[in-house]
């Protein structure tokens, strides 16, 4: 099949590319490098260096692609605090081009890769796709926004989407001096024997799904006929930044330098642990890395790499 992915050259985006050039895919990549990296690119990839905002139509009607899968994003939810218009830029109206030119190319699917955390806000009871949306930051906003396009297009032209909305997602390519990846971060500084700052107690709890597992759920998505529907992707489970804290000495077999714990940031979410069961029923999709596991491949990625 042909595939578009957007991002591809980021975290999740390029873990992404690699599985669908493995299933024999003819994938393309449309990525602007503003965090991505040129070295995550799959050489099997055809790769555009251009931004979601400008004139897609020559890149579409060369690659004609079947699927698109969206993950091309301003990720950081300080950044859209401080620079609200330019996480609107990207986020909202990068998507809405992309999704004129799915349009004016006959584009039959669009996955959508958006996050629960930012979605939800603090969530109260059962979190599922039904849960009130309330974004406590521009970030939020924006990847929600977005998702109101997508329903849009498909009422107005029946492109067929599926939105997913993440957990915390960690893995290899997750970079370390982003503010999200707890966990790249963690590594990191394990590796090169630095000390720790937890914002807060540490006891706040975040549902953490290694990248292996939304890219399988990325593609059980691509796949399906959903008729334009919204999942969870997470793993139903909590982990404490604290428990986190030693699962990675236990794993990497190091101990921080220093744990330090500083003010908490204000308008955090305190708890969030996503309620995936209409993923597994629908999609037969479901998180199977375990957290052990997923720590010792993400440590062993981080000490292979440089830097
Ligand atoms: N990492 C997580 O925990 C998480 C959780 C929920 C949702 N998401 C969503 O998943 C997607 C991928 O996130 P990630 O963690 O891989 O982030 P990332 O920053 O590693 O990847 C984003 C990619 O998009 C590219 N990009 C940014 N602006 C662009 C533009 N205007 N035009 C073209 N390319 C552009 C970047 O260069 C980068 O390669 C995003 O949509 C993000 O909102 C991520």
């Amino acid at each position: 099949m042909k595939c578009l992915v957007t991002g591809g050259a980021g975290f999740i985006g390029s873990n992404l590319v690699d599985a669908l050039v493995a299933r024999g895919d003819a994938v393309s990549v449309v990525d602007d490098l503003s965090t991505g990296s040129k070295a995550n690119i799959n050489p099997k990839a055809v790769f555009y260096r251009e931004s979601i905002n400008n004139d897609l139509a020559k890149i579409f009607a060369k690659e004609n692609p079947h699927t698109v899968f969206h993950e091309a994003a301003q990720i950081n939810v300080r950044k859209s605090i401080a620079d609200p218009l330019s996480d609107a830029r990207t986020n909202v109206l990068g998507t809405i081009n992309l999704l004129e030119a799915c349009r004016k190319a006959d584009v039959k699917k669009i996955v959508y890769s958006s996050s629960g955390g930012a979605c939800y806000g603090e969530p109260s009871g059962k979190t599922d796709e039904n849960h009130l949306v309330n974004p406590l930051a521009p970030y939020g906003a924006s990847k929600y926004a977005a998702e109101k396009y997508l329903f849009i297009y498909s009422k107005l032209y029946g492109l067929d989407y599926t939105i997913l909305r993440y957990a915390n997602v960690y893995g290899p390519r997750q970079d370390p001096k982003g503010e999200a990846g707890v966990i790249a971060i963690f590594f990191n500084k394990l590796k090169s024997n630095q000390p720790i700052t937890v914002n807060g107690d540490g006891k706040q709890t975040r549902d953490y799904v290694f990248v292996q597992d939304v890219v399988e759920a990325n593609l059980l998505a691509a796949g399906k006929k959903t008729g334009s529907r919204i999942f969870n992707a997470g793993t139903g489970k909590k982990t404490s930044v604290n428990e986190l804290i030693d699962f990675a000495q236990q794993v990497s077999g190091k101990k921080f330098a220093q744990v330090n714990y500083g003010p908490a940031i204000a308008g955090e979410v305190k708890h969030i642990c996503l309620d995936c069961s209409l993923a597994k029923k629908e999609l037969g999709w479901q998180a199977k890395t375990s957290i052990n596991d997923g720590l010792e491949k993400t440590w062993e990625w981080t000490n292979k790499t440089t830097g």
